[in-house]
């Protein structure tokens, strides 16, 4: 890895030049294992062809993998950026994640072995899922909820969350799912966003052997979200929670009590599904929505794809079903798949660093999917943990949610996969609804801190700043050049943004913010945002949204939030903050205002870093340069500075950094 590649592209509408940087000459190649590749699902490269012939009739044959009441009578309307897809056609969600393989006869197998943080388990069938759901599908409707209407769901990973998500797609009801690590605030703003009439939560999760309260965060937002008529309360944790009878309503006194028996609602192919809330470049998040057919077809083949989904696979993915991850890969592909997951609540290292590992040899796991940061810790742990344990079951690893370095890369291989399993590094987003680019692995040499290539059926292309494909070799945008069917349809109520966000940089492209390099041989090397969205552990955060945050707090005059590159957690969050003339630096103060922002978005939101700085850097029309604050926040030599308004203004941050680190 000797070799440095520098690809800068100008930035644009944006205030600062973007380098694109590749400091990687990565040259190992991992072809699949000739095992593998003979009993893989896909292992006939034909499929990229086939599939560029006519990507709609491609999605067509995918699509006819799933049951449809009703066939579709025109697969893609294309109103540039409005898709359509599959017209006509009606399904319904549930039917297909559950019914249809109990109809097969498949309703003895397992749909979820559960994991409770504290030991406990659960393993539940398909069959009895499909009781469960309808149960509880039967239960909605009792407490008032109807086709169409909202649902926000706020709970941890307990196997009554995938039953609330599928009882809402089996009565038509869009489901919002809001992860459980927000605030009182974020969840309340959610539920506004989207209007919800019912919030499902329960008393509260385990997370490292405490209680992570849930109800008390619902009770404040819904005192902020008059559109909340009920609240359905699961009974996990068992402490005293408040009660509102009129309003509140025990999961256990409603849903056992319904009869299993729900006829699945006929939805429309473009039909809501749910919303998922994710950050953008402002301080409001955007409700993603996604539709039914295309969605459902989407992710089924996808995850059939890049898992090389066998009947008898033990699939986890170690995510939370409050993200895309978790909608996509623990709930609705795999189910639609008929396959048999992991789901597990709690935190990787608890009680220890073996928990992961030992589920591995308890379930007999075969493929595993995880998120960078997460291996990243398990190597800092070390993998004396992992070789403890029987890890020999696992045959194909994946990894989501930003680039993974190749060490973490070849840690993985070696270390977990016992180098036979190839790595999946599968890009995408809560905007794509499924993976986008990754390898194949029984086709696809994978080269470690690379995406690979796009999957059959998505044609991406990287561009420069006008938007012109660049030659192989070179950096600059990724785009998506096609309308595939589990894009998303818009931002909910919101279709300029829609357009403004993911349309309008380049012309009838899709772009979703990302810097790419593209090497010689074709291969997607992902570079992360381009624009003020950060990822920390694999969550996108936006700039903005922690900025107004901090002022809120009325001793903060003015604030600057960049990621800077972190060992661990890929990005760390790092706050330059003006305090008002009248407040006295304190290091209680730095302290103050990471909670701050804790308590009004989230602890994954929490600055890792509050800088005090007297002043901030901008541009002489006002806009702060962030580069620049990157650049200070990680110790690097300064970029350009010939746009600055006042260019001693760096050289006071500097020394103002200095001095706190030296404070440290
Ligand atoms: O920047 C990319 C990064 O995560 C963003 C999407 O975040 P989110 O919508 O929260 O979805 C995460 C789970 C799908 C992308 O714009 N990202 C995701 N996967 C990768 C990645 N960056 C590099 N490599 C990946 N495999």
């Amino acid at each position: 890895m000797a070799e440095s590649r520098m690809n800068p592209v100008s930035g644009g509408s944006h205030e600062h030049e973007i380098a694109i940087e590749s400091l990687l000459d990565e040259r190992r190649h991992f072809p699949p294992p000739p095992a593998f590749a003979a009993h893989a699902t896909l292992n006939d490269p034909a499929i990229f062809a086939r599939a560029a012939a006519d990507p709609v009739a491609f999605w067509e044959e995918q699509a006819r993998e799933l049951d449809w009441f009703e066939p579709w009578h025109t697969a893609l309307e294309w109103d540039l950026p409005f898709a359509k897809w599959f017209v006509g056609g009606k399904l319904n969600v549930s039917y297909n994640c559950l019914d249809r393989h109990v109809l097969a006869g498949r309703g003895d197998k397992i749909a979820y072995h559960w994991e409770g943080e504290p030991g406990d388990t659960k393993t539940i069938t398909y069959a009895q899922l499909l009781d469960e759901v309808q149960r509880c599908a039967n239960a909605l409707k009792a407490l008032g909820v109807g086709k169409g209407d909202r649902v926000a769901i706020y709970m941890p990973m307990v196997p009554e969350l995938p039953v609330a998500m599928l009882a809402c797609t089996r009565i038509g009801a869009p489901h919002t799912v809001v992860f459980g690590g927000f605030s009182a605030e974020s969840l309340s703003d959610r539920i506004n966003d989207s209007q919800a009439k019912l919030v499902i939560t329960a008393d509260g999760g385990w997370r490292r052997g405490k209680v992570s309260p849930l109800k008390p965060n619902v009770d404040d937002a819904v005192k902020m979200s008059p559109s909340v008529e009920k609240v359905l309360v699961v009974r996990r944790t068992e402490q005293d929670v408040a009660w509102d009878a009129s309003r509140d309503v025990w999961w256990h006194d409603i849903v056992p009590q319904q009869a299993a028996d729900a006829a699945p609602e006929p939805m429309d192919s473009e039909d809501m599904l749910y919303l998922l809330y994710t950050s953008g470049t402002t301080a409001k998040p955007k409700g993603i929505l996604h539709t039914t057919g295309g969605y459902l077809t989407g992710v089924a083949a996808t995850h059939r794809w890049v898992f090389d989904i066998k009947p008898e696979d033990v699939y986890w993915a170690a995510a939370d079903i409050g993200w895309v991850t978790g909608h996509s890969y623990i709930v609705y592909g795999p189910l639609t798949n008929g396959t048999t997951s992991v789901l597990y609540e709690g935190t990787p290292d608890f009680p220890d660093a073996k928990r992961w590992w030992s589920i591995v040899e308890r379930y007999k796991v075969t493929i595993l999917y995880a998120a960078p940061t997460a291996i990243r810790a398990h190597m800092k742990w070390g993998r004396a943990h992992a070789q403890h344990h029987d890890l020999s079951s696992l045959r194909l690893l994946g990894s989501v949610g930003e680039p993974i370095n190749p060490e973490a890369w070849m840690w993985y291989h070696e270390v977990i996969g016992g180098g036979r399993c190839p790595v999946v590094d599968t890009w995408w987003q809560t905007e794509t609804g499924g993976i986008m680019i990754s390898p194949l692995p029984g086709i696809t040499t994978t080269k470690p801190g690379s995406a690979t290539q796009p999957v059959p059926g998505i044609f991406a292309d990287i561009v420069d700043d006008k938007g012109e494909s660049v030659p192989l070799g070179e950096g600059g945008y990724l785009v998506i050049t096609k309308p595939w069917p589990h894009m998303l349809r818009g931002i909910y109520g919101d279709p300029q943004r829609y357009k403004d966000t993911y349309w309008s940089r380049f012309p009838g492209k899709y772009f979703p913010g990302d810097g790419c390099h593209r090497d010689e041989e074709g291969y997607y090397w992902l570079m992360g945002r381009v624009d003020d969205v950060m990822n920390v552990s694999g969550h996108r955060l936006s700039t903005t949204e922690i900025e107004s945050a901090l002022v809120d707090d009325h001793r903060v005059a003015e604030a600057a939030v960049v990621g800077t590159p972190d060992s661990l957690t890929g990005e760390a969050i790092v706050a330059f903050v003006i305090v008002k003339g009248s407040t006295t630096i304190t290091p209680e103060l730095g302290e103050e205002l990471r909670a701050h922002v804790a308590h009004k978005i989230g602890a994954i939101a929490r600055p890792k870093q509050v800088m005090f700085t007297p002043d901030l850097p901008k541009t002489r029309s006002g806009k702060i340069m962030r580069r620049l604050l990157r650049d200070i926040a990680a110790g690097r030599p300064l970029g350009d500075t010939t746009t600055l308004a006042d260019a001693t203004v760096v050289e006071t941050i500097r020394d103002a950094s200095a001095n706190a680190k030296d404070d440290d």
